[in-house]
């Protein structure tokens, strides 16, 4: 697997999940909260571009998604289009724009824009996107992009500037930022520059704004450098996961939970430790919540696999055995080798009381 088909892999599979929830994370509740935070950040868009905009542009939206954006400029402009890695997130594009006939979705390559001619677009923007690729994916878009503008056209994009983080190439969702320099240098080598400069005070640009969701505008401004090759290697890590994937699945999980609906978040922390079996209090949440839907044995079954595989985890271990001690007299009945059966588990209920907790 190589980095082109990771990223396919791993925002197909956000996408099959919950795409709303993986777009934008704390407006997925409901549609009329996921619309309205496209209507925001499509304000938010116009309003960064420093010349009145016009209905006839030409519009593109690189990482779409499933239009959130692209919907809330509808009534802005007749020509928009939008391009994806994920064949999941424009498949549901389609529904979400359904009312939009002049919105085009395609799934792309994820590296490139060969599907459109140069000079095609007066606008190229993008929003909580470039923020995720890997560093040499980006230089090849802003390549493509110098491409596919008009002479005059404007790329207007969010990315987080002000001081250096990267995550490993085979991260497909972690956060990277850059420093001034280098995305001044990058934008330069492919023909394009800040039409302001992100902060005219470079004591402000170190410290602020380190995972700023603020729009930056670039034009063209010269011919393109010579061209970087870039060889799609072998991954090193092809089934790497991302801390940030991690981390969201388990605030996925603790939505669910406290909304009531425990089937859910338990099937996505089952889904979580089995994808990362070292996400120790991944495992840890799962058994509580199966103990506060009663299923009892499940949870002590879990507990039995976190110890077995992480015996040195304290926590794991001590809670284990305070569950255990808390059910000593029903111990024959819960140390069955896993997996367990459903008559174990209604017997194990039926004989046990209902005040166990994991401390
Ligand atoms: C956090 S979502 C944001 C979606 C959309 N920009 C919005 O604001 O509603 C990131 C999107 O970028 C897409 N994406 C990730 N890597 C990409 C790549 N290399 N090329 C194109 N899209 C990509 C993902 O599939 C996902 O739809």
């Amino acid at each position: 697997m190589n980095i082109v088909e990771k990223m396919k892999h791993d925002w197909n599979e956000r996408a099959q999940h919950h795409a709303r929830f993986w777009i934008a994370t704390e407006d997925y509740h409901t549609e009329e909260k996921f619309a309205q935070s496209g209507i925001d950040t499509a304000q938010a868009l116009l309003a960064t571009i420093p010349v009145p905009h016009l209905p006839s542009w030409n519009v593109l939206d690189i990482g779409c998604g499933i239009g959130r954006a692209l919907k809330a400029l509808a009534s802005h402009f007749h020509h928009l289009v939008g391009v994806d890695v994920s064949s999941a997130m424009i498949t549901q594009s389609k529904q979400w724009l359904a009312d939009h006939p002049h919105i085009h979705t395609y799934e792309t390559s994820g590296v490139d824009l060969q599907e459109f001619p140069h000079s095609t677009f007066d606008l190229v923007y993008s929003y909580v996107t470039f923020q995720h690729l890997p560093r040499p994916v980006l230089e090849r878009y802003l390549r493509e992009i110098h491409r596919v503008l008009t002479p005059d056209g404007y790329l207007v994009f969010q990315l987080p500037i002000g001081h250096f983080q990267d995550v490993p190439l085979e991260d497909t969702i972690g956060i990277r930022s850059y420093s001034n320099q280098e995305i001044e240098e990058s934008l330069q080598r492919n023909g394009l520059g800040f039409l302001y400069h992100p902060s005219p005070n470079p004591e402000v640009t170190e410290t602020s704004e380190p995972h700023s969701h603020r729009f930056r505008v670039a034009k063209k401004i010269g011919p393109l450098g010579p061209v970087v090759s870039i060889d799609w290697d072998k991954l090193e890590q092809p089934n790497f996961v991302s801390e940030l994937d991690t981390h969201l699945y388990a605030i996925y999980a603790d939505n669910c939970a406290r909304a009531g609906n425990h089937q859910e978040g338990i099937h996505t922390l089952q889904s979580l430790v089995n994808k990362n079996p070292a996400y120790l209090e991944g495992w840890l949440h799962l058994a509580a919540l199966l103990l506060e839907t009663g299923k009892l044995e499940k949870a002590l079954d879990t507990l039995k696999k976190l110890t077995t595989f992480h015996p040195w985890y304290r926590e794991g271990q001590k809670t284990f055995h305070n569950l255990l001690k808390k059910c000593a007299n029903q111990r024959h009945t819960f140390f069955t080798p896993f997996p367990t059966n459903d008559q174990n588990s209604r017997n194990a209920l039926k004989n046990t009381p209902n005040d166990f907790s994991l401390r």
